[in-house]
């Protein structure tokens, strides 16, 4: 595995040659994959636009390399465990040439219901092994997935249908979650009312829950592969197809879709998996996140599985049937790599140590963080009594964007600070610039997040809208992709990521976009206007505090509050509901009607000190009106 950094010097050489010489480091690295056709060249770049290329002209099918590659060397090597919800289930493992077999199969199946390259696929499932399927045999074929959080609602899942014109949707009977069984088929149903493009729903039967299966429309998963051959060639990809797209919320309007393809893709998901969890052949490594989020894309299925790793997927909840899930799958299966976010680690923290000390976690070698800055205790938590101290904990700082991990830690190579992403990997030059654009170089700096070089994995556009990519990432700074997000460089050099400085908040590691929380709760009749923020909250790092000017009449408060709450979780989904919901009699604007965020913010965080000037209001009596009843309870 001579693509695996093996010391700190090592590290700082390979750094340093990314930086010099990038066509030679990531072309070295490419040669690794099965190509059917060699590039042309490594790259190709223009930020102004955005145009860039990977491995330009290669031509090559993701899929062959994760499965017809290791068909003869780790063939009979476990590619999928999974463990159901209810830990009684028996445990579902797949080698390497099962996986095969399966991807095939249902990737003819999805050929004889009209599928071909270029299409775009729904996957709207549950957390089963057929999810991955479904998303390899997309990539077999050539044709685009997209998978859509099962917890999303039909509004938002009609939404993304009809953005990328779906032609098939992928999906389920149902999804147990902890104790519930959802009714996803139902919820599909309900989406394709305002969609025309569907042509096929495959549905497989996982909870056995009734549902209605239109004639030509609907087929079962087990109908639909039956008797297909479990081989099936694999498409000719040019390395810069479209692989998938996922949709992520920004701070405007309807969320994007964020376009990935193939080659760039496949080489960077591959050896930032390999290195910053420095897996080893037989290692069991698990990521607790959902196939719906890019983790479950890069560091479930697509990272992993290139490189031959054995990767663990989990159908539930940390929390069912008791908080100690976690602890008892990573016993069961003597889990090597554990990969998860902040704001479960704070969750299960509240459940004290008892509920840990009966699993042997011994097996842990490398224990991750992702998705939202992680605090210092529980940083501190988690390397103690779940590391044991001794496992390299990575916080690993990255996005939907970005397709694959950025900064961090290298796991016992570079060294780790708590609350601190650490250093770039190899490939990746972030800078830290002021409000103008000007870098600000050396240590001891603070500012905004921006990357001034491409690497293999970003996106390409977002679908449909190349200008709203380029508006969005590309036009803020220059000449450079911008992350919406603040850093600082200490004074040793280390990166700490400071958390979103756009409208953008990150609720346990999901992102939303206030604005579009904003236009959901606006969708409710009494419902005069509203205002979105973030405010600290202790175990999802940050809550939803909503403003609302209402007309009360034959409304009580709390009934009002309830139908917003609901209201949003049928046009987003249960995740979007605001945690604070404060009827107001107005809301702080300027002269110009733009709202004062600002203020909104600091009463929402209890933060009353100062509320800097206000003389800019058109109404600087609405300030105390709000604070007066401001919800402060934490
Ligand atoms: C945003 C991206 C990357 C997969 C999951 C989220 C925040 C992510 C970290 C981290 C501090 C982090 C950023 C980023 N974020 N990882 N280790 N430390 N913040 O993907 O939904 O695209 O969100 O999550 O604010 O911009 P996403």
């Amino acid at each position: 595995m001579s693509n695996k950094i093996q010391t700190l010097s090592g590290y700082i050489h390979e750094y340093q040659k990314s930086v010099l010489q990038p066509e030679e480091f990531w072309g070295r690295i490419a040669e690794s994959f099965h190509w059917k056709k060699h590039w042309d060249s490594v790259m190709e770049w223009d930020f102004e636009k955005p145009d860039v290329k990977w491995f330009v002209n290669g031509k090559v099918n993701i899929t062959e390399n994760i499965l017809d590659r290791h068909l003869f060397t780790i063939g009979d090597r476990k590619a999928i465990i999974w463990e159901a919800n209810e830990p009684g289930e028996a445990t579902v493992e797949l080698t390497y040439r099962e996986l095969y077999e399966k991807v095939c199969q249902f990737s003819n199946a999805m050929k004889a219901n009209g599928v071909g390259k270029g299409d775009r696929v729904i996957i709207y499932m549950p957390m089963v092994p057929e999810a991955a399927i479904a998303m390899l045999a997309c990539a077999r074929i050539g044709a685009i997935h997209s998978v859509v959080f099962a917890g999303f609602s039909a509004t938002s899942l009609a939404d993304r249908i009809n953005d990328c014109q779906a032609k098939m949707v992928l999906t389920s009977d149902g999804n147990f979650r902890g104790s519930k069984a959802i009714p996803v088929k139902a919820v599909v149903d309900d989406a394709l009312k305002s969609c025309t493009t569907v042509e096929k729903v495959i549905v497989l039967k996982r909870t056995g829950t009734d549902v209605s299966m239109k004639s030509g429309l609907d087929m079962w998963w087990h109908d639909a592969i039956e008797g297909q051959a479990l081989s099936c060639p694999a498409e000719v990809m040019d390395s810069e197809d479209v692989l998938y797209i996922l949709y992520t919320s920004g701070s405007t309007g309807k969320p994007k879709g964020v376009v990935h393809t193939v080659g760039g893709y496949m080489v960077y998901t591959y050896y930032t998996f390999l290195n910053v969890f420095q897996y080893t052949a037989g290692d069991v490594f698990w990521c607790t996140a959902d196939v719906g989020w890019v983790t479950g894309h890069s560091y479930i299925v697509y990272g992993p599985l290139l490189a031959g790793a054995t990767t663990l997927m989990f159908e539930g909840v940390p929390t069912y049937p008791k908080p100690n899930r976690f602890w008892q799958i990573i016993d069961k299966y003597k889990v090597n790599q554990f990969y998860t976010a902040p704001t479960a680690i704070r969750a299960l923290q509240a459940y004290g140590l008892d509920i840990i000390e009966p699993f042997d976690l011994s097996s842990l070698k490398v224990i991750g963080s992702v998705g939202e800055p992680i605090n210092e205790e529980a940083w501190h938590w988690y390397h103690s009594h779940i590391g044991k101290g001794n496992c390299p904990l990575v916080d690993t700082w990255w996005q939907t964007e970005t397709g694959g991990i950025m900064i961090s830690a290298i796991a016992g190579i570079t060294p780790t600070k708590p609350a601190f992403a650490s250093l770039p990997l190899p490939g990746i030059q972030p800078i830290i610039v002021d409000a103008e654009g000007k870098e600000l170089k050396g240590n001891n700096v603070e500012g905004n997040l921006c990357i001034k070089f491409p690497w293999p994995s970003m996106l390409r556009t977002t679908w449909g809208d190349h200008e709203r990519c380029r508006q969005t990432y590309f036009s803020t700074y220059k000449g450079m992709y911008f992350t919406g997000d603040g850093a600082k460089r200490d004074h040793d050099g280390y990166i700490r990521i400071l958390g979103r400085v756009d409208d953008v908040i990150n609720v346990s590691g999901h992102r939303m976009g206030t604005a579009e929380i904003e236009n959901a709760i606006n969708e409710h009749p009494k419902v005069i206007e509203s205002a979105v923020v973030g405010y600290p909250h202790d175990v999802k790092g940050q809550g939803i505090y909503a403003y609302v000017i209402c007309d009360m009449e034959g409304r009580t408060e709390a009934n009002l509050k309830d139908e917003i709450r609901l209201t949003v979780a049928n046009i987003i989904g249960p995740i979007a509901k605001p945690d604070k919901i404060q009827i107001v009699p107005g809301l702080p604007k300027t002269r110009s009607g733009k709202i004062m965020r600002r203020i909104l913010r600091k009463v929402a965080s209890n933060d009353l000190g100062n509320m800097g000037d206000t003389s800019t209001l058109l109404d600087p009596d609405v300030v105390q009106a709000i604070i007066e009843t401001a919800d402060t309870a934490s």
